[in-house]
């Protein structure tokens, strides 16, 4: 097709797609088609507590068959009894993340107990809260094993049956600290630049593939009241609050169902990310600090116990 033909086109179909995108956006989640998980496979990692635990329940209410990996094998525990009294059905699985080996072995015995996975969220992660001098090299990778490389290795294990059927959908549990970088944070924020990068770029090689049927959802959340994050403050609350783990949920369910590629939260998130890419460099780090996100971690103590 002629350059200038095809331009045109792209210039339509963009445009299409923005209305389209502001519609959706518009729509309250109570009226938008939602696509049915019931009969579904889900794995969820990270499943032993916080919204692996929640993500599960809420699967477990409309009907899918659950997957619970975990290392915590209590909470893990724990997380299948909630499933069972929500009326459904949970396979639970020790496994550690941070191994590449442990991650094949058990997706090996998921494929031969429960059969094909058709939707993978990627939720588990781990965070230190140390600055970049005072944190231990082994915490560090263990940060980047877990929330990153643990996202490669499922994915490698579990894409494959989804491409054969066409069908799927891939959960990147990330983070707003995937997006911008914060004082106190340099492993956990590089892990998950990392795990927006394998989103995006794995969203893009499906789409060449031509593998419409494979959905893939990018959630990136500011903190949540989980526990995981004890400690933080927020200068401004009205504007970036901490957020609840039960309204984080619902967003989340429904980009799962709606099969929306990036969720932001909260919404503020969208504008600071427009903001990043236009706004010198200085201007951006003087308004980071004025908002106070690089104090937010000054008082962090995370979990009591650490896994
Ligand atoms: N809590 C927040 O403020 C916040 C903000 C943005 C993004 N997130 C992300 O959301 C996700 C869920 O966080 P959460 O708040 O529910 O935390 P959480 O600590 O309640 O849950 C994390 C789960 O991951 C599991 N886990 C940790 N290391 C593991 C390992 N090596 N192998 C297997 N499982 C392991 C833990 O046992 C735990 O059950 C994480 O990826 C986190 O980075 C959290």
């Amino acid at each position: 097709m002629n350059v200038l033909l095809e331009l045109l086109v792209v210039i339509f179909k963009v445009i299409g797609l923005w209305l389209l995108a502001v519609i959706k956006a518009l729509v309250p989640s109570r009226f938008q088609s939602k696509k049915d998980v019931s009969d579904q496979v889900v794995l969820v990692t990270g499943a032993g507590s916080g919204i692996g635990r929640l993500l599960s329940v809420r699967f477990a209410r409309l009907g899918s068959r659950l997957v619970l990996w975990d290392i915590d094998e209590l909470g893990n525990q724990q997380t299948s009894e909630l499933v069972r009294s929500a009326g459904s059905e949970a396979s639970i699985y020790t496994v550690d993340l941070s191994k590449r080996t442990d991650i094949y072995r058990a997706a090996d015995r998921v494929k031969q107990d429960v059969g094909d996975v058709d939707i993978l969220v990627n939720n588990a992660g781990i965070v230190t809260g140390k600055k970049l001098l005072d944190c231990p090299d082994e915490l560090m990778q263990k940060t980047v094993d877990v929330n990153c490389c643990a996202h490669f290795w499922t994915t490698k294990a579990f894409l494959p049956a989804m491409i054969s059927r066409n069908h799927g959908h891939i959960v990147t549990v990330a983070s707003g600290a995937g997006l911008f970088g914060l004082s106190g944070l340099c492993d956990y924020c590089a892990s998950k630049f990392a795990a927006v990068g394998f989103d995006e770029t794995l969203r893009n090689e499906l789409g060449k593939q031509g593998k419409t049927g494979i959905h893939t959802t990018l959630v990136c959340p500011y903190y949540i009241n989980t526990g995981m994050f004890a400690g933080v403050h927020t200068r401004f609350p009205l504007l970036l609050p901490i957020l609840e783990p039960e309204e984080v949920v619902d967003r989340i369910m429904n980009g799962i169902q709606t099969n929306q590629a990036m969720l932001l939260m909260p919404r503020i998130l969208y504008l600071f990310l427009i903001l990043k890419g236009m706004i010198p460099v200085t201007v951006y780090d003087t308004l980071s600090n004025f908002f106070g996100v690089n104090d937010t971690m000054d008082a962090f103590v995370g979990r009591a116990k650490s896994k």
